[in-house]
Order: C-alpha cells, then structure tokens, then sequence
C-alpha cells in the first residue's frame, strides 16, 4: 500500500489527529515538533517531504559519507559525489569523530552478543531509509545502532515473553518494534506517542509486516485490556489516550530518549501511573540531567532522581553505551568546538517487587 493511502487510513480511524497542539504542558522542542508535523501534511492528508522518516525536524541523525550505491540510487550520483568531496574536504573531524563512534558502538554491541542482530537487520532494506552506512557486511545509520543495542540487551536480560506485552512510550517511527518483533512474533507491541508518529509507525510497520494486525486508536475501545487483543497485533495509542491504558500493568514498559525531554507535568503523568510502577518490567534510558546549567539542552528540568519514584527493584544500571563517546561541533559560550553532549545516558532496568 501506498504512503498516502496509509496515512489516509491511519488518519480516518484516529478522530483526534489533529489535537495534539491543544495539549497541556508539552515541552518547546516537541511543540514545534507536533506543528512542523501538521504543516508538512498537506491537503489530501499525505506527507509532502515523501519521507514520513527522515525529515527536516526529525531524522535517523547521520552516518558517516561513502561513496556507496545505496546513496547514488537513493540521492543521484550529483549530490552524493559533491557531499563526498565537501565532507573530505571540510568536514574531516566531524566525520572522523563520526566514524570512531560507529566503530565503538559496534564493537559494544558485538561484545554483549549482538553481532547476528546487526547482520541481520542491515538499516538500508528497512522502509524509507536514507541514511546507511556500509560495514562489515550490513548496514547502519547512528540511530539504527541504538535499536540493534537495545534489542539484544531486551534478549539478554530476559525482558519480554513470547506472548508478552510490550508498551514503549515515545516510538517514533516505529524502529524498535520492527526489528523487536521480528525476534518476539507473538508480542503485542504497543506504542505511545503523538498522532503524527503513530502514523509514522503505522506506515513502517505496515510495508514490513503487511499480515499482521493494527490497532489503531478508534480501535481501542474494542479490547477489554491490552492483555485480550490478539497476539503479535500492533497497537497505536494517542497520547491523549494514555488514559486508557495507564492503569493497566504488563509485561515490558519502556523509554527510551523521551522522558528526559519532557516537562515534569508529562514525566508525571507516566512515572505515576500504574503502568510504569506495577508491569513486570521497565526498561528506561535517558539523559542524567536533562538540562545542564551551563548547556540548556531542553525545556525541562527532570534529572535522573525523578526516575526513583516508581520504587521497582533495580535489576540493571549503567550509562548508555551507544554514541557514549560521540563529538559533536557546535558553540558554547560563543567558542565552537567538537564536544561531548551536554549529559551522558543512563540505562536502567526494573522489576516490580
Ligand atoms: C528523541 S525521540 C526518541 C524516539 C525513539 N524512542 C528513539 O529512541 O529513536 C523522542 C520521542 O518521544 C516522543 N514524545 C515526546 N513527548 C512525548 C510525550 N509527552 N508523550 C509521548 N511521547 C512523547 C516524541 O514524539 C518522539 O517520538
């Protein structure tokens, strides 16, 4: 099916699509997030940029240049033969930081038994991929590195059952699900986000998996819990639907670089709720401070003690190793220069006592 006809249909079973900008409390980032997200719908409910992943405010954040050809097939030999001089020329460090993180974060993942994951799910065959690294016989961009980590360690640390529930709050386009549930088939993957990612997700997930079944959110109501609806289903919840669900206790419950963005209200509104104090487990990785004093990075100021208050029992915590040792260039105190990001992540993982 085709983007516009799934956006169509995600859209014509989603009633509040378009009410995400009157919500409460959103943090500034996400708020110009949601509106960019409507303004690059257009009148027939399609998404003008051709690209429901990659976009100008959201994208899988970078690989390293290569005169590859993926990237000639996908950006025309031009563009990508002029990027491919410009970065050897200008952008040498940043590349070479780049690099060094790609070469870092694989061997990590290879180290906790990953090597099969990434093999198996090189990132340029996934739908919508415009970012693709080629290595060691697959292929990544920065963000499919932390999907190929997490997976792996949601499989060594015994996270999911079989016929398990899964809730991930802040989805995004659905990456982690589709390589999650190609390891866990008989899972009901829920995902909690604004309407204009969950049909995102519905998208990516749908040309993946064509057979398997969608929830969409006018759908909800038709389920007693998330427990009764059908095996191996993929469920989308507004989040102006959370409620419908938060009471609600499951297998896995995670998030992963969101609710260190967000403002208290919103971290609130999840952390308090039976979902992320009663499933089975949690599996959280955020920024300790989400909000530096001398780097203002976002709008909150949620740090990792907020994180303490569902009272599980730590089962697991350490920093988050991928991009753990990534340079970014940019300007601070008016001095540009490669730095570190302003907080490192934390991972951590609970159970319910
Ligand atoms: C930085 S992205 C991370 C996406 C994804 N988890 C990943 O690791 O690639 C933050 C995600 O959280 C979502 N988000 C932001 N505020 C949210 C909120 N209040 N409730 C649910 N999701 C939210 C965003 O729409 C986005 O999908």
């Amino acid at each position: 099916m085709s983007i516009k006809i799934l956006t169509q249909n995600f859209i014509s079973h989603a009633p509040e699509f378009y009410s995400d900008l009157e919500l409460n409390d959103l943090d500034s980032k996400h708020a110009v997030i949601v509106k960019d997200a409507y303004d690059f719908l257009d009148d027939e409910g399609t998404y003008k940029a051709n690209n429901f992943r990659n976009w100008t405010t959201q994208t899988d954040q970078g690989a390293p240049m290569q005169m590859s050809a993926f990237n000639i097939y996908t950006h025309g030999f031009p563009y990508t033969f002029l990027k491919f001089l410009f970065v050897k020329v200008f952008r040498r460090d940043t590349e070479r930081h780049l690099l060094n993180s790609f070469m870092d974060d694989i061997s990590i993942i290879k180290s906790i038994g990953g090597e099969s994951i990434l093999k198996e799910n090189p990132v340029h065959t996934s739908p919508g991929a415009t970012e693709a690294y080629f290595i060691e016989g697959t292929s990544v961009n920065l963000r499919w590195l932390r999907y190929i980590y997490i997976t792996q360690q949601i499989i060594n640390h015994n996270l999911l059952s079989d016929t398990g529930v899964w809730v991930d709050v802040g989805s995004y386009y659905g990456g982690y699900q589709s390589i999650v549930r190609k390891y866990f088939p008989k899972t009901t993957i829920v995902m909690v986000d604004f309407h204009h990612q969950l049909c995102r997700s519905y998208i990516f997930l749908s040309k993946i998996y064509q057979d398997a079944e969608h929830i969409l959110p006018d759908q909800l109501s038709n389920y007693k819990s998330l427990e009764s609806m059908p095996k191996g289903s993929f469920v989308y919840v507004p989040v102006s639907d959370y409620y419908k669900i938060a009471n609600q206790k499951v297998d896995l419950v995670t998030n992963f670089f969101s609710l260190g963005e967000m403002r208290r209200e919103f971290h609130s509104v999840y952390m308090h709720s039976t979902l992320f104090k009663e499933s089975k487990k949690v599996y959280l990785i955020n920024r300790f401070i989400g909000s530096p004093f001398f780097e203002k990075t976002f709008d909150t100021d949620i740090t990792i003690i907020d994180y303490m208050s569902n009272k599980q029992k730590i089962d697991y915590f350490d920093i988050f190793p991928m991009s753990h040792y990534i340079l970014v260039k940019r300007e601070l105190f008016g001095r540009i220069a490669s730095r570190n990001l302003s907080s490192s992540y934390f991972e951590i993982m609970t159970s319910s006592q």
